[in-house]
């Protein structure tokens, strides 16, 4: 096959892999780089695409089209990996209110002097100091690592980006560094947060055997960035692998903010917003609730009680047989002293009757009877 055939191949197939990933502004870029790329050669087709291009832009300044309401500024222009042509950041905007993740008192505290911080900058740049420029979020999956960064950006009212790492990593590693630049840069020259999401994925691919020389100079590109950051953006990173960041990159961050599973008041708010307008039916199961999740993420305890509203929505089963079976399951995994909690548990906070919690449990009714005597005797 001939040079000529095997490159317009090659544009056809990165055109419907764009197409049909429902990329619409990477198609409008590349398609527009076709434009340029077939104008001598070809000057028929160049200019239909070309055509087809004008026509497209002008339906984006339709103001119903949020998504196009962004991208129709130019200097909103979101950098891309050459080859590949995917945005290496993604650009939210805030049009929709978003609602304050839970969290704890510490974090919160923290988050709090953050903003206030910023409010504040002036008078503390005219003191010689600088407002908190960066902050690394820590924790296990689904606590609200990148929810809390979205919602930090609308308290700062600053526009967010988050960095797409498989973008600026899908390309041959040879790029991934200029990638990282021109992100990095992007985000530098604009007011606003720029989100370093999964950062351990840099530092989890050390263990492949890639090319160990281009993740080094990957962490280093971000160690200058974050000393260099300006003081009007706020750079943030998150990972739920601590152990694998660099240790020198580790230092450079101005906060570090612990993340973590929810505490049983918590669980209890958790479990409250998640149920919505159906909290009559988890209000009397609540604090039992609040045990079979004991140490869940957020996202786990949502996912669950959601299963729960759509079962008790299409009418699958009863609230009181569903959440039974949760506990069912909950109490099987249990160690033994822990059972035995649980069921004195049920036994003080639900109408459940001993018979039906001996068979949840497998704790027998003696035992129930005879610690929850000793829990009345110990709390009174
Ligand atoms: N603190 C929280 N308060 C309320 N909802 C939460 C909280 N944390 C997580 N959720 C729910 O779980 C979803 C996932 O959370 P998020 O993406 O922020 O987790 P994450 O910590 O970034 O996890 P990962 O490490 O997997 O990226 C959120 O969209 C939200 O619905
Ligand atoms: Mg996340």
């Amino acid at each position: 096959m001939s040079d000529e055939l095997n490159g317009i191949n090659a544009d056809l197939a990165h055109l419907a892999r764009l197409a049909i990933a429902e990329q619409p502004d990477d198609v409008r870029l590349f398609v527009a780089r076709l434009v340029r790329k077939y104008r001598n050669a070809n000057p028929q087709l160049a200019a239909q695409m070309d055509q087809y291009l004008r026509a497209n832009t002008a339906r984006g300044h339709n103001p119903l089209r949020k998504a196009d309401i962004h991208q129709a500024q130019p200097n909103q222009q979101l950098p891309l990996d050459d080859e590949s042509r995917l945005s290496l950041l993604k650009a939210f905007n805030f049009e929709t209110k978003f609602e304050q993740p839970i969290l704890s008192k510490e974090i919160e505290e923290s988050l709090n002097q953050l903003i206030q911080e910023r409010r504040q900058s002036t008078r503390l740049i005219s003191l010689g100091l600088q407002p908190t420029r960066s902050a690394i979020f820590v924790g296990p999956p689904g606590v609200g690592k990148t929810m809390t960064a979205r919602w930090l950006a609308e308290q700062l009212n600053l526009p967010l980006y988050i960095l797409d790492l498989t973008a600026v990593m899908s390309s041959f590693l040879g790029r991934s560094g200029s990638n990282l630049r021109a992100a990095l840069d992007f985000a530098k020259k604009r007011k606003c947060v720029l989100l370093l999401d999964e950062i351990d994925a840099i530092a989890k691919r050390r263990n492949d055997d890639t090319d160990v020389g281009e993740l080094k100079r990957l962490v280093t590109v971000i160690l200058q960035e974050v000393d260099e950051w300006p003081s009007d953006g706020l750079l943030l990173a998150a990972t739920n692998h601590p152990e694998l960041i660099d240790i020198a990159l580790w230092r450079r961050f101005d906060l570090i903010v612990n993340f973590g599973a929810p505490d049983n008041p918590a669980t209890k708010e958790a479990i409250k917003r998640f149920s919505g307008q159906d909290y009559g039916i988890f209000e009397r199961w609540i604090d039992i609730l609040a045990f079979v999740f004991a140490g869940e993420s957020y996202s786990n305890i949502e996912r669950e009680i959601s299963r729960i509203r759509r079962s008790i929505a299409i009418g699958t089963a009863s609230d009181t047989d569903l959440i039974e079976n949760i506990i069912k399951i909950r109490s099987i995994s249990l160690p033994k002293q822990e059972k035995i909690k649980f069921a004195v548990i049920l036994a003080s906070q639900t109408r459940l009757s001993q018979h039906a919690i001996s068979d949840i449990t497998g704790v027998s009714r003696d035992t129930i009877r005879k610690y929850k005597s000793e829990q009345i005797v110990t709390t009174q």
